[in-house]
């Protein structure tokens, strides 16, 4: 109980700043143990090894992960990190640079500073919501423009990330809805999120044994050295490159929803539809979260839900047309380049350096004489050890490891009083439709659009109409609300032995 007032109050005070630095020191440190840059590569050299990773022939996760949890991930690293330094043309002191999100898995993302100091999100307690193009499903809010209201901008980049986050802002508005007060709701959705960070996400893509050997260690005992608890250092071999692996897991084009066929994530083509943000959500591109993650149920003789890609060093063409307004001018639309220019100006060791200082075997041939990037090393090192499945051993461990030291930074156990909806084991997919178990009806507020008054409070919740699709949620529906206390135990983080 403690343990969680003193979060509370903690989450409620601004959030503190994390500044970038090293997980491996280099040389241009006075370390002794640094290691070298690997920062040798011309541009043409990264451009030439970017173009090679064009893939041909899409490869599904052999061990069968969702599509969903692609975006999941980019919904993640958008609370993680945000490094606001353009596309570099010299080499950067990364010490000196801030992440623009607090580097802890408290949804900052989407809740900025709360009320009192983001108000542009809320009306009250709740979240403004928007409507779609059909004038009653629900959107993000949107000013004028199309572009959301957000602190974080880049949660509206694709139509499915801005589906994901839009799924939180419903759910705490639907939290508020069932009573609870602004703190508590919040609270309830960063707990249920941290639960399925932990034992749901993490899991998939390190494998349980490198989360298990993360959670037998204290914090500080590994390689990373987290610094200040309450603005823990964030790692540049993290953000820059080991994290940029679902790069590699985003797909061509996806079934947004049954009757969507295949559209592309992005296409240059203005001729081509494509699931770009930054606009009002097109009724007909409403996601049904059913095709992209397993657990949720499908009809019957319906196809399963789609598979992610392969963790490998091949990336859809999507992701050489990116569409990001100011890409243009500050860059390549060529996000694989982008990643390598970054990782050589940030002065990354190679892979191969990285294995060697965790006393790991190096996997692969150096793809440079001087070794290989760190990012093109970790998608061919889940390539090489398990065929894309997962992260291999360099990879795995050092996501393992930054997680499970910030979620034990963050607080200790947590407990959420949201319905626990598969059957004892909360999903991902059942976190992103609980709003609509609870019978979440945006209802309370909405953002007024000129010219469209009241006519755009939503009427009709097609949302509420896809959790037809989830029967076995409203049979276990168990609401925390005043009266109540919370029955579920979902998040519980094992001390280090
Ligand atoms: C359609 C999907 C995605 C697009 C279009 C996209 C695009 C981008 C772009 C343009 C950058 C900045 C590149 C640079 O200039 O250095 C970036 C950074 C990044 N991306 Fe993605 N990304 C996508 C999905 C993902 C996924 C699935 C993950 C992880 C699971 C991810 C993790 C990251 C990370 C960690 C960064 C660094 C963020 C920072 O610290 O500022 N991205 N992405």
């Amino acid at each position: 109980m403690w343990a969680m007032l003193a979060w509370a109050r903690r989450r409620a005070a601004e959030p503190a700043p994390s500044m970038f630095g090293r997980m491996f020191p280099v040389v241009t440190t006075s370390d002794t143990t640094a290691l070298l840059p690997l920062n040798q590569q011309s541009d043409q050299e990264l451009a030439g090894l970017a173009q090679t990773m064009l893939e041909v022939q899409t490869i599904a996760n052999p061990k069968g992960t969702s599509a969903g949890l692609t975006y999941f991930g980019q919904f993640i690293d958008h609370d993680l990190t945000l490094d606001s330094a353009p596309s570099p043309t010299g080499t950067v002191d990364v010490e000196s640079l801030v992440n623009g999100r607090t580097f802890a898995f408290d949804l900052d993302s989407v809740y900025g500073g709360g009320p009192k100091t983001s108000p542009q999100l809320y009306d009250g307690d709740k979240f403004l919501i928007g409507t779609a193009s059909d004038g009653v499903s629900p959107d993000l809010p949107r000013n004028a423009d199309g572009s959301a209201i957000l602190v974080e901008a880049r949660n509206d980049e694709n139509l499915l990330i801005a589906q994901i986050h839009l799924s939180f802002l419903r759910l705490h508005n639907a939290l508020v809805d069932e009573g609870m007060s602004f703190d508590r709701a919040q609270q309830t959705v960063v707990d249920a999120y941290r639960h399925v960070v932990l034992n749901d996400y993490l899991p998939q893509i390190v494998g349980q044994e490198a989360v298990d050997q993360a959670l037998s260690q204290q914090v500080s005992a590994g390689f990373y050295q987290p610094g200040s608890k309450d603005s823990p250092v964030t790692p540049v071999e993290f953000s820059a490159a080991v994290f940029r692996f679902g790069h590699s897991q985003v797909g061509n084009a996806y079934a947004i929803n049954d009757a969507s066929g295949f559209v592309r994530v992005f296409s240059l083509d203005p001729t081509v539809s494509d699931l770009r943000g930054g606009r009002q959500l097109p009724s007909d591109l409403i996601i049904d979260f059913n095709n992209f993650f397993s657990e949720l149920p499908r009809d019957e003789g319906e196809a399963p839900a789609l598979l992610g890609r392969a963790i490998d060093t091949k990336i859809s063409p999507s992701l050489f047309e990116l569409p990001i307004p100011g890409v243009a001018g500050g860059g390549s639309n060529v996000l694989a380049f982008r990643n390598l220019v970054r990782g050589k100006f940030y002065d990354l060791p190679s892979g191969e350096a990285i294995a060697e200082a965790m006393g790991l075997p190096a996997i692969g041939e150096p793809v440079f004489a001087e070794g290989t990037p760190l990012w093109y090393y970790v998608l061919r090192e889940a390539e090489l050890t398990s065929g894309g499945a997962e992260f291999g051993p360099v990879g795995g461990s050092i996501v393992a490891e930054v997680f499970v030291d910030l979620l034990r930074l963050d607080g200790g156990t947590k407990e959420s009083g949201l319905p626990d909806v598969s059957g004892g084991d909360f999903r991902i997919g059942d976190l992103l439709v609980a709003a609509d178990q609870l019978g979440g009806d945006d209802s309370g507020a909405h953002t007024p659009k000129p010219g469209r008054g009241d006519e755009a409070r939503p009427t009709r919740d097609h949302a509420r109409e896809r959790s037809e699709r989830h029967p076995r949620h409203r049979h276990n529906h168990s609401v925390d609300n005043a009266a109540t206390e919370p029955s579920l135990q979902l998040f519980v983080l094992p001390t280090a032995s």
